[in-house]
């Protein structure tokens, strides 16, 4: 995989027009190429293409709710992928980038969602050769005796070749410190970087602390993972919008004193603090209850001979929201 950037596949309609160019943003100062005129320059400015690989990933990344920062990454690596395969047929150097990751971030934070949506982006650049998405956590790497662990975190690695690597709560693998196993995973995860080098991404994930701290206590680590993503709570008014994405994604609607209500009840539940709160995943499940709520009530309702007509399939009301949620949190 010479400089990390495959030949893509896709015909030469899937890049960019080269005279829009494709600009590479600094936030203090745009470098925008000369041959754009003044009154193009707004329109360029995020020259997203309509079509392609980057369009297609676009349209995924649009349906997740905030994230803007981890949308604006998404199209840094795309640009720059773009421009070292534009950079090495035009016979200049193209250096290789190590793309191995780590996402910091609470539960339900998006986590998951958006290295699938990576290792898609890195299949269709073609830096990746399978593009699927391997999650484990502590459990899935560490034996139970010596030599174990090498090889069952061997054969992860394997099972993730050409494709990414996820690790959960990846700082639990430094847990027991020096002689618990997860040592032995860690050794064996920074030896498989050395050996299959550019053939796998890592993506190590967990609660920010707790990832900093794991980070420090290996300092070989944070240089092996340049790119370190934040992944932050989401406010209300962003849960209320991933809820109704999620009731729409789902044929349903959500009626503005269900949407009151749950907006009141998402306030207190963020300001209790007391239990991890898990943002999207929280909804999600509040959404899903409300669904099996809604289906009682409606078969209740219309016990006789009439049905409910569509409308009325489709609406969660505010009753249908349960939000005793001391099971959901335990999800
Ligand atoms: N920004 C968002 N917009 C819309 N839906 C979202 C967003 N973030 C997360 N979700 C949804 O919330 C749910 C949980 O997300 P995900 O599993 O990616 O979180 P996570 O950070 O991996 O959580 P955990 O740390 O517990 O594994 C999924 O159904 C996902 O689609
Ligand atoms: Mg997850």
């Amino acid at each position: 995989m010479p400089g990390h950037v495959m030949a893509r596949s896709g015909s030469s309609e899937e890049r960019p027009s080269r005279q829009i160019n494709v600009i590479l943003r600094n936030p203090e100062q745009p470098v925008v190429t000369q041959s754009i005129p003044d009154a193009d320059l707004q329109s360029t400015a995020k020259a997203i293409p309509q079509q392609g690989v980057f369009a297609e990933i676009q349209k995924e990344l649009d349906q997740l709710i905030g994230l803007h920062h981890i949308k604006d990454l998404m199209y840094e690596i795309y640009a720059l992928l773009q421009i070292t395969e534009m950079r090495s047929e035009a016979g200049l150097l193209s250096n290789p980038q190590v793309y191995h990751m780590v996402f910091k971030g609470n539960p339900g934070t998006g986590k998951t969602t958006v290295a699938r949506i990576v290792a898609k982006m890195f299949q269709r650049l073609g830096v990746l050769s399978k593009g699927h998405l391997i999650e484990v956590e502590r459990a899935d790497l560490v034996g139970e005796y010596i030599g174990h662990t090498a090889q069952k975190t061997r054969d992860l690695v394997k099972k993730a070749l050409g494709g990414i690597l996820f690790i959960d709560e990846a700082y639990s693998l430094a847990r027991g410190g020096e002689k618990d196993f997860g040592k032995e995973a860690i050794d064996t995860l920074v030896k498989a970087m050395e050996d299959q080098k550019n053939q796998f991404i890592l993506i190590l994930a967990g609660y920010s602390d707790e990832m900093d701290f794991f980070l420090q206590c290996n300092p070989g680590m944070p240089s092996r993972f340049p790119i370190v993503i934040d992944f932050p709570d989401y406010t209300v008014d962003q849960l209320i919008q991933i809820s109704e994405g999620m009731a729409k994604e789902r044929d349903y609607i959500l009626m503005p004193q269900a949407i009151l209500k749950l907006k009141q009840h998402l306030l207190r539940e963020k300001c209790e603090g007391e239990h991890a709160f898990s943002n999207a995943r929280y909804v999600r499940n509040v959404i899903e209850r409300s669904i099996r709520s809604q289906a009682v009530r409606l078969l209740t309702q219309f016990s006789g001979s009439s049905s409910p007509g569509k409308l009325e399939l489709m609406t969660l009301r505010q009753e249908d929201l349960k939000l005793d949620l001391k099971e959901e949190r335990r999800l």
